[in-house]
């Protein structure tokens, strides 16, 4: 099948995406078997495949599939809840609702609610936190792999500060993270992280275990929250008073490396910053949630300085969106804050190619390169009066991902296609797939 239209990504990893995006304002990419096999200007495809298929989508913008680098699955249905900081907000609203896994049809259901709100989105890949409960981690992979879709998540392990029921044991997190990598990392488009939620809900023994379970399994991911809130931050300093800073505790437990994503790093010290870099390991910027929680501005400029990979997320449901082009809007309104402006390229960049480079994926998604997976999204520019009026001839391709950054939401995101196939129906409802 061809798929005409407007087309914009970043064929290479890139310190400037404003040199490096390229852009087709009548292209054309060719897709088999669930991979992008060819990307091109429209007249030239037509040419080269004369008698293919055509979906045309003339006017609209195709760009790759969105990836969320940090977001939980289970708190879907505690968006936008009042009032609380980070702590407090953990403990009125996020461990009562995370606590309702214990029931697997319920995580079932959920994960499938989740998925949904993805792909209306725009996003193709998440890497999730899911809860305490192994199968709530199986509901989500589960569901993924019925669209065929690169799910990167893991069952969280805490077992302190926190209620009873969503605590493991440092046994148990590594017996069960174990069995749920060798069922689930490299299957399919399945791929596991490793999830201490945050230092201050392990005890040094859990730490340890999954450490040691990290360096058994060199290539799975590893997600936690770091440096988020400075109470956190506080509490952290007197847990592990043998540790110098926050990202130290996890240094200690061989817990920061590349394929490693820190969900925050808001008031990170400059050795933090630096053994950051040293490793290769990532941070993910989730403005939208860092206001939302009034947990402070992350520091870009600092971010770049140290050369620290970098991706956008949602981190829902302190994140007050799914959509990754109004995080990114969020995001821009940080930047304004700190003087710093982050152009919305450089935000395409950060949900796409960028995020997919820092998790060492770029192989098989964040760009249209020929032999990627055909996770890719089209925008509807024109999604309401408004965007209509502001998004016109003279929009080039930045200023119309700005507009839609800042106005937009999932009207705005026409289809959402994963491995070839289209994931939205009419009025964009969004079908259980049926194999
Ligand atoms: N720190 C530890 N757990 C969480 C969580 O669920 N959300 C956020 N935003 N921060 C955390
Ligand atoms: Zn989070």
């Amino acid at each position: 099948m061809i798929f005409r239209g407007s087309i914009a990504h970043f064929p290479k990893v890139s310190t400037s995406p404003k040199d490096d995006i390229v852009y087709l304002h009548d292209g054309a990419i060719v897709v088999e078997n669930g991979k992008i096999t060819a990307i091109d200007d429209y007249k030239q495809i037509q040419q080269t495949f004369p008698s293919m298929p055509l979906t045309d989508y003339s006017g609209k913008l195709i760009v790759p599939g969105f990836i969320d680098s940090h977001t939980h699955f289970p708190q879907t249905e505690m968006i936008a809840s009042y009032g609380e900081q980070l702590l407090a907000w953990l403990a009125e609203y996020t461990f009562p609702t995370e606590l309702k896994f214990a029931d697997k049809s319920y995580s079932e259901k959920m994960a499938g609610h989740f998925i949904q709100q993805l792909v209306r989105n725009g996003t193709t890949t998440a890497l999730a936190f899911s809860t305490v409960h192994a199968h709530a981690c199986n509901a989500l992979f589960s569901a993924a792999a019925k669209r065929n879709m690169a799910m990167i998540t893991g069952k969280v392990c805490m077992d302190r500060h926190c209620p009873e029921d969503l605590q493991d044991t440092p046994e148990l997190a590594y017996q069960e993270s174990k069995a749920l990598i060798e069922k689930w990392h490299g299957k399919g488009r399945s791929l596991y992280a490793i999830t201490p939620r945050f230092a201050p809900t392990s005890s040094d023994e859990q730490l340890q275990a999954l450490g040691k379970l990290a360096s058994e399994y060199p290539d799975v991911f590893i997600q936690t929250h770091l440096s988020e809130n400075k109470d956190e931050i506080a509490w952290v300093s007197s847990l592990f008073p043998h540790c110098s800073n926050y990202l130290g505790v996890y240094q200690h437990y061989g817990l920061v490396r590349k394929r490693a994503v820190f969900g925050h790093c808001i008031h990170l010290q400059d050795e933090e910053w630096q053994a950051l870099s040293s490793a290769g390991a990532t941070v993910a910027f989730c403005p939208s949630s860092n206001l939302f929680l009034g947990s402070g501005l992350f520091d870009k400029q600092t971010a770049d300085k140290y050369q620290v990979q970098q991706a956008l997320a949602s981190d829902v449901g302190a994140g007050t969106s799914f959509n990754l082009l109004r995080t990114y809007g969020e995001a821009y309104k940080v930047s304004q804050l700190k003087g710093q402006a982050i152009d919305p390229l450089q935000g395409l960049y950060m949900m796409t190619m960028g995020a997919a480079a820092a998790l060492e994926l770029d192989k098989d998604i964040g760009n249209l390169n020929p032999n990627t997976f055909a996770d890719f999204v089209v925008l509807e520019p024109h999604f309401n009066s408004l965007s209509t009026l502001r998004i016109n001839d003279t929009s080039d391709c930045a200023d119309t991902l700005f507009a839609l950054s800042i106005m937009g939401d999932e009207r705005c995101i026409n289809q959402t296609y994963i491995a070839g196939i289209a994931q939205l129906g009419t009025n964009k409802t969004v079908e259980e797939p049926v194999n």
